[in-house]
């Protein structure tokens, strides 16, 4: 999809469709509607009078001009109540006027953008595209049946009156985040036989090749030359080679080093200790962190934002196997410390623990992990929402308040010392599982032992990962989890 900025009047544009939006009950009508309504000779204010169109939120309706105006069709989505206005409702409402126009075959629009409601217009035009763009989202690559029927935005023209570049500013934006979401959704939703950690590497490198960035791959035979007995572990019982992605961006001299780990587990079958075969095709999307992790280092490279990161993904899959760790091993991690293995299922805590002791070498300001890491999670939580738990508030606040403004809900669970006793071991440091009471906190616990006293947090995302209910612009499959969340947070980290 093309998308462009130009300057001019909706009311005297040519193009296949004018799409507008109108709150609940808009009398009297305002702005642009306004403006288009009075072209139209008092068309648009009939219909909501006869009650044919009322503004609620997602409403759609669809008007042909018959030549009143030079567009052709009128596309009227309604924003819901005013007070309840918000940018998340507003990335709702264009992902629907977007889907809408979508699966009506009309394959250019153009949308008018005027600051309101005290939202400039590069708010407006960022927050637009994010939700056009993920809305319309469609994952097509191994469907080979019927393929003209696939349909397709071709082109969306923002229409700005006086000053474009702001509205240019937040189409860029809004572009290079969506682009970033989207691929971690490619990345998710491609099967575990396509997407291998090898795959992953690949994607890595063709990504640090396109943008500048610094990767090196270890093999699992330089991983466990150093040390990584945990991350090793679970990649021996897999034919398919283990990698450990390192992917660096450095925007400069003395700036802030933030590490991101993420999970990249390509398919968990949970191993020897093995998950029940209903619904374990949803395993394909263990590796949700490191996609989120990759698609996160893309956004921040192309946004140019002032840091040095360094993006750790370590890559296996989880099989069993003739050589495949077993309940009852004790690993020994990088860290020096050592794991009993009690379930083979909990193997993302396991590789992450040495990519939590790798990142620590670069002495980083803070650490960031993603994890598709419990089912605990989503019990406690529900598949929306991320679980996070961290040793430090003001890393913390920080991705709070920046869930609060992109709508990737999160919401923080206890770190209490009373959880650290679940994890004793009679032979090792650590056992990798509790009871079954508080999973989620104890995934946590485990990982918070690798970090040393370096600000962290853990996001857990094995809920919002990849979803069977489409939510407003987020459709079924893989969702791209955290990649908003923490672009904002960077993009907000001078102000905290
Ligand atoms: N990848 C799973 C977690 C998961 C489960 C994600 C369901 C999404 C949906 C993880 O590796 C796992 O198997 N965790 C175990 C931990 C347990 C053995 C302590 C779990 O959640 O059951
Ligand atoms: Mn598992
Ligand atoms: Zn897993």
């Amino acid at each position: 999809m093309e998308i462009k900025v130009e300057k001019g009047r909706p009311e005297k544009y040519s193009c296949e469709l004018l799409l507008l939006f109108a709150f609940e009950s808009p009398e009297p009508l305002e702005g642009l509607l306004r403006d288009v309504d009075l072209e139209w000779k008092g068309f648009i204010s009939a219909l909501i009078k006869r009650g044919d169109f009322k503004g609620e939120l997602h409403e759609c309706h669809l008007l042909h001009t018959q030549g009143a105006l030079r567009v052709h069709r009128v596309l009227l989505t309604g924003l819901g109540k005013k007070d309840e206005f918000d940018l998340e409702k507003w990335r709702g409402a264009a992902s629907k006027a977007g889907q809408f126009i979508r699966n009506s075959g009309i394959k250019q629009f153009v949308f008018p953008i005027k600051s309101f409601k005290g939202h400039s217009e590069a708010e407006l035009a960022e927050a637009f595209v994010t939700g056009l763009l993920l809305g319309v989202y469609q994952f097509n690559e191994f469907k080979t049946l019927e393929r003209e029927k696939i349909k397709e935005i071709k082109e969306v023209v923002l229409l700005g009156e006086k000053e474009i570049k702001s509205i240019g500013d937040g189409l860029r934006t809004g572009q290079i985040i969506s682009e970033a979401v989207c691929l971690a959704r490619d990345l998710v939703n491609g099967p575990s036989n396509e997407v291998t950690p090898t795959f992953l590497a690949e994607k890595a490198k063709e990504i640090a090749k396109n943008h500048g960035m610094k990767i090196r791959v270890l093999e699992v035979k330089e991983a466990e030359a150093m040390g990584m007995g945990a991350f090793v572990a679970v990649a021996k019982g897999s034919q398919e080679p283990g990698k450990f992605i390192v992917l660096e961006y450095n925007k400069g001299k003395g700036l802030d080093t933030i590490a991101l780990v993420g999970k990249g587990i390509t398919f968990d079958s949970g191993g020897i200790s093995i998950k029940p075969s209903e619904g374990m095709e949803r395993m394909k999307d263990d590796m949700s962190g490191a996609a989120a992790v990759l698609a996160t280092l893309q956004a921040a490279c192309r946004l140019r934002l002032p840091f040095h990161l360094v993006g750790i993904m370590p890559a296996t899959e989880n099989l069993p196997s003739g050589k495949a760790y077993k309940p009852g091993d004790v690993l020994k991690t990088l860290s020096g410390q050592t794991v009993e293995v009690i379930s083979t299922d909990a193997e993302g805590r396991l590789i992450l623990s040495d990519a939590l002791a790798y990142s620590l070498q670069y002495q980083p300001k803070a650490i960031i992990d993603l994890a598709t890491l419990t089912g605990a999670c989503v019990v406690a939580l529900g598949d929306f929402v991320i679980g996070l738990l961290g040793n430090d508030d003001l890393l913390l606040k920080r991705i709070e308040e920046a869930s609060s403004k992109t709508g990737e809900k999160a919401w923080s669970l206890p770190l209490w010392d009373e959880y650290f006793e679940y994890l004793k071991s009679d032979t090792a440091d650590f056992r990798n599982v509790g009871t079954r009471a508080a999973g989620a906190i104890i995934g946590g616990v485990f990982l918070s032992k690798f970090v040393k006293k370096i600000p962290w947090v853990h996001l857990d995302i094995a809920g919002p990962a990849s979803i069977d209910k489409e939510r407003p612009y987020t459709p079924r499959g893989g969702t791209g989890a955290g990649v908003r969340l923490l672009i904002q947070m960077l993009r907000d980290w001078k102000k905290n």
